[in-house]
C-alpha cells in the first residue's frame, strides 16, 4: 500500500512538472524574476529600481515611466510604443532599439525571450 502511494505521488509530481513546462507565462515569470528583477519591479505602483517599473509595459510608450530618469539615448528613441515585436528586438539587442541606452542586459535565446514577453503581456 505504501509503495503504491509513493508511485502515485511521483506520478502527480511528474505531471505537475510537465504542466509547468507547457505554461509559458509561469516560466516567463520565473525568468523575469531571476533575470530582470535585480533592476526592475513588475507590480502596479512599485518603485523604480536601477531600471523603470515594468507594470503595463506592453502598450506603454517608450521611456514614459514617471519619476524614472531615462538616459539620453533612451529619450532620443521615445515616440515608439512597446509591443511584442519591439520588446523582442529590445531584449535581443537593446542598442538596436535605443542606441546609447543604459540597460546592460540581453537575452539571446528566442524561446526564453518569448516566455518573458508572454509574462510581461499579463502585467495589466
Ligand atoms: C542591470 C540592470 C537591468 C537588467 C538586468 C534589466 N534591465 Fe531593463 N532596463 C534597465 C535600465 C537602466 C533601463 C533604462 C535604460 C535607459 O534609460 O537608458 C531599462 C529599461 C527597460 C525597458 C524600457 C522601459 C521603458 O519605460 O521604456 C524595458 C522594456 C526593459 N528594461 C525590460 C527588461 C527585461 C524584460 C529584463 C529582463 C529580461 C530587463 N529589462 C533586465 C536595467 C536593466
Amino acid at each position: 500500500m505504501i509503495r503504491i502511494a509513493n508511485v502515485l505521488t511521483l506520478l502527480v509530481l511528474a505531471s505537475g512538472a510537465a504542466h509547468a513546462q507547457q505554461d509559458p507565462v509561469g516560466l516567463g515569470k520565473k525568468l523575469a524574476t531571476s533575470n530582470c528583477a535585480v533592476c526592475h519591479t513588475f507590480g502596479k505602483g512599485e518603485p523604480n529600481g536601477q531600471g523603470p517599473n515594468l507594470f503595463g509595459i506592453v502598450g506603454r510608450p517608450l521611456a514614459s515611466e514617471s519619476g524614472f530618469k531615462y538616459s539620453t539615448g533612451m529619450k532620443a528613441a521615445a515616440g515608439q510604443v512597446w509591443d511584442e515585436k519591439l520588446l523582442d528586438a529590445w531584449l535581443t539587442d537593446t542598442q538596436s532599439v535605443a542606441p546609447g541606452n543604459a540597460m546592460t542586459y540581453f537575452e539571446g535565446d528566442e524561446a526564453r525571450r518569448q516566455k518573458i514577453i508572454a509574462y510581461l503581456r499579463t502585467l495589466h
